[in-house]
């Protein structure tokens, strides 16, 4: 990469990890958002989802908390109910489209209970793709569970493997690549099993990323932040969560990486804003931080809206105060 292309890349970070704002993940497949809607008894149709859409990237004011948000290969091709594409109106809203480009976790052979994601079969062409639809930045996401045998060191290495892969060739596109290496809340474990495991999982990514010789100022992580597991007894606080979060990071995560964002994992909304307050309130740190969550930006809003036109304005009320609040908790102050 010559320094033109260096420069673009670093450009494109500073423009997403700026102060105060987050990341919207809006890139559930269609079978994970047909579930969320059916809990609502939501119908689950392509008109549907793009009404969703449009609640939450048209919602005046979010521009003020939200430098960018990830797609899903759908909704990037649709438009506004006046027939604006939504690239159009985040450009104009100076919020970054990204697309998750990943196609999926499936499971790993002789290895029960593991996942690869996969992918990267025709991955330089749909980048091409993406690109020219306005994509500036990526997701892709491995998942890895917390059990007595899992996850394994193949697993860990596999997906290391995969993720800088599909990072290079995120680069070689001008593309940010935010590599997401979730550790699963399910389970019982307590915070220092999950701290050891997502330390392991960090390691093992680093050190794919640095073979293949990715550009880490051009590259933004989005980890899970480190808790003890949903089922477990006494559930460590959003003090120890933020502890165990930085120590990990600090440990794992080389100093020149352009940003950290951290998804929230099936946390409910008010835990994902609190222990991110508690990670952010250790800051200055050797990355600026970020929010990118979906569910836990989401989830109270979608409930608003239920589905209902009457409701619209409802909902968007409940996302602007989930995304201030997570405005606040980037720096921070609650
Ligand atoms: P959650 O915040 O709901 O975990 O989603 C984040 C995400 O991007 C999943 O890939």
């Amino acid at each position: 990469m010559d320094n033109v292309e260096i420069e673009k890349l670093k450009n494109t970070v500073k423009l997403l990890m700026q102060d105060k704002k987050g990341i919207l993940a809006a890139d559930e497949s269609n079978a994970t958002c047909g579930k969320r809607f059916a809990s609502l008894g939501i119908p689950d149709t392509e008109e549907e989802r793009r009404r969703w859409r449009e609640i939450l990237l048209c919602a005046p004011g979010a521009q003020d908390f939200v430098s960018g948000v990830i797609l899903f290969d759908e909704t990037i091709r649709q438009s506004d109910s006046n027939g604006k594409k939504f690239t159009d109106v985040l450009k104009e809203k100076n919020i970054l489209v990204g697309i998750k480009v990943d196609e999926g976790l499936q499971d790993f052979i002789d290895h029960t209970g593991e996942t690869l994601t996969h992918g990267l079969n025709g991955l330089p062409a749909r980048m091409q793709e993406y690109k020219s639809l306005g994509a500036t930045f990526a997701k892709w996401r491995a998942a890895f569970n917390i059990s007595d045998r899992t996850p394994s060191d193949d697993a860990i290495r596999e997906n290391g493997e995969i993720l800088a892969r599909y990072a290079v060739i995120c680069q070689e596109h001008d593309i940010v690549p935010m590599v997401e290496p979730e550790v699963l809340l399910d389970g019982n474990h307590s915070i220092d099993e999950a701290k050891e495991v997502t330390k392991k999982v960090l390691k093992g990514l680093f050190e794919a990323i640095e073979k293949h010789h990715v550009h880490l100022e051009g590259l933004i992580l989005k980890t899970s932040m480190v808790l003890s597991g949903k089922d477990a007894e006494n559930r460590a606080d959003a003090k120890a969560v933020g502890d165990a979060t930085v120590e990990v990071l600090k440990e794992c995560v080389p100093a020149n990486v352009g940003g950290v964002v951290f998804l929230s994992g099936g946390q409910t909304p008010d835990e994902a804003t609190a222990n991110f307050n508690a990670i952010a309130q250790h800051e200055p740190l050797p990355w600026p931080l970020a929010f990118s969550f979906s569910r836990a930006l989401q989830n109270d809003a979608l409930l608003a809206w239920g589905g209902k036109i009457s409701n619209i304005e409802l909902a968007r009320e409940a996302f602007l105060k989930r995304l201030e609040s997570n405005s606040q908790a980037d720096q921070g102050l609650l």
